[in-house]
């Protein structure tokens, strides 16, 4: 029996643009994506038999294919024929199911990260995120983490200098959002404004953690329902006041989150949060 832990960090977006619609459905995008300290843990085991067995804290997570660790593993097998025997998947979520952080896709990239240490299989990261880039399109940027751009649907990952750390407050608000859908309402809509990310790019570069926070900007939030972006703007209001640096939504969202230098206020935003917030949570920058 073979076993190992992974861990697998939420994703932020620090900038999201949609460019256009590909003829393949996707859209092409340009991001600039951060990980930070909420993370799902998984303990994969090799052991004699065959089959994937899911299991997890979550009690309505598919346990079959449709979740993306188990389509991870699949994946890989097709990939390299590798065999495991019975590969059991425990799966311990932390980061909150549909809220724009890239939980599954985080889960599936520490899939294929720990089964390739797991089997020795020899792989490097870019083939691990070609793997990834068929489970989902933001797998290619989970297996990588850190810092990054991301472009074409999502898959072309070019790492980035590391932003300078910070303390984050996330706060998921109780709606629902569909990404394919929000995906649609951008297509019958011409943006007012666009992320400067040749600006972000910049200040990323120059270390410069105030001007990555006041460049924060995700062209979703302009085509959420009027009551849900109010309910965005209320949260992004309320973490300025208590001192972050910038605020924004994380892809299709609804997780809002806030920037801060200072550990002390980002843990009072996140004290004054918490009561009302469910799925509010503090982090740090990775
Ligand atoms: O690749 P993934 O399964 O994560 O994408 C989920 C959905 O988001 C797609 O079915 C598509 O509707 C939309 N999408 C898109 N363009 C992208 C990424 C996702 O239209 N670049």
């Amino acid at each position: 029996m073979l076993t190992i832990t992974v861990e697998a960090p939420a994703k932020l977006n620090l900038t999201l643009d949609v460019l256009g619609r590909r003829e393949d459905g996707y859209h092409e995008i340009k991001m600039v994506m951060q990980s930070v300290s909420l993370t799902d843990k998984l303990t994969l085991t090799s052991e004699p038999g065959e089959g994937i067995v899911l299991s997890t804290n979550l009690g309505f997570l598919p346990l079959d294919g449709r979740n993306l660790a188990a389509s991870a593993a699949l994946r890989l097998k097709e990939a390299t024929g590798a065999d495991w025997g019975r590969l059991a998947i425990r799966l311990e979520k932390h980061i909150p199911v549909c809220a724009g952080t890239a939980g599954g896709s985080s889960d599936a990239a520490a899939v294929l990260r720990g089964l390739n240490q797991l089997l020795g299989l020899g792989l490097s990261r870019e083939e691990l995120a070609k793997i990834g880039a068929g489970v989902g399109s933001d797998v290619p940027y989970c297996v990588l983490g850190g810092t990054a751009l991301a472009r074409g649907r999502g898959e072309e990952v070019t790492p980035l200098p590391p932003l300078p750390h910070c303390w984050v407050v996330m706060v998921k608000p109780a709606f629902p959002v569909s990404t394919p859908e929000l995906f649609a309402q951008l297509d019958g809509k011409k943006l007012r404004c666009h992320p400067d990310t040749e600006g972000m790019l910049e200040a990323l570069a120059a270390g410069d953690l105030a001007g990555v926070s006041r460049r924060l900007f995700n062209v979703f939030e302009e085509v959420l329902e009027p009551r849900k972006r109010e309910r965005v703007e209320e949260l992004k209001r309320q973490l300025l006041h208590q001192g972050a640096l910038g605020a924004s939504m994380s892809g299709t969202g609804p997780t809002v989150f806030g920037l801060f230098d200072s550990r002390e206020r980002a843990e009072e935003a996140y004290g004054e949060l918490r009561p009302r917030h469910r799925d509010a949570f503090l982090a740090e920058t990775l």
